[in-house]
């Protein structure tokens, strides 16, 4: 379904449904994609911000270039990386804090089920902290993390910075898949 209307990844719907159920994505917004290779969410993101918002994107892997977004390839965990988003959005925008961030990222799989959840765990942590920093106030967050026995700590970390914070799980994930989606809106630093 996702390569006959365009999208590169199924990973698209999931975003679409998580749009559709907290409204995420406004038009006008400027929105980070932290682990966004192919391209799924930054077509759906560029989409709902419109001619009016920007979209930038992250990943270890490289993109077929998507119009009307910035694409910065690196290791998110370096500071390097992230300084060079900082700029890119500064640059492109005039602005210095962001609207949305969104993470999709997933760690390398090791099959052992406790530390892929760790390994996730980790990755999302980061890109909450990283979120705090770049957040308007009022924004939003969306993540993705393998669920296990440190996803209720994380849920409550989060809960005290965000307005809203909810688990969502998608239609669109395979039904064997552990992942989750946390949600989180309203941005009170
Ligand atoms: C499930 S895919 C993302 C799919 C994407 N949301 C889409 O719709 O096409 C997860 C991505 O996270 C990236 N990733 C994992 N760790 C990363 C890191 N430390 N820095 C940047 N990208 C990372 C991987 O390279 C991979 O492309």
């Amino acid at each position: 379904m996702a390569k006959k209307e365009h999208y590169r990844s199924r990973a698209s719907y999931k975003l679409m449904y998580i749009q559709e159920k907290y409204g995420i994505i406004k038009e006008g917004d400027v929105v980070v994609d932290l682990g966004c290779a192919p391209g799924g969410w930054l077509q759906v993101a560029r989409e709902l911000a419109g001619a009016s918002g920007s979209v930038f994107g992250i990943d270890l892997e490289e993109i077929e270039p998507l119009d009307g977004v910035v694409f910065i390839r690196g290791n998110f965990l370096r500071e390097e990386t992230r300084e060079r988003l900082r700029t890119a959005i500064v640059e492109t925008t005039g602005r210095e804090n962001v609207d949305v961030v969104l993470s999709d990222m997933s760690p390398n799989i090791s099959g052992n089920y406790s530390i892929d959840h760790a390994r996730s765990v980790d990755l999302v942590t980061h890109a909450f902290e990283f979120a705090c920093q770049l957040l308007v106030h009022g924004g939003n967050f969306v993540a993705k993390v393998f669920q296990g026995d440190m996803y209720e700590s994380l849920i409550r970390k989060f809960s005290a910075k965000f307005a809203l914070v909810k688990g969502y799980k998608s239609d669109a994930s395979r039904k064997s898949s552990s992942e989750i989606y946390i949600v989180c809106k309203g941005y009170c630093p």
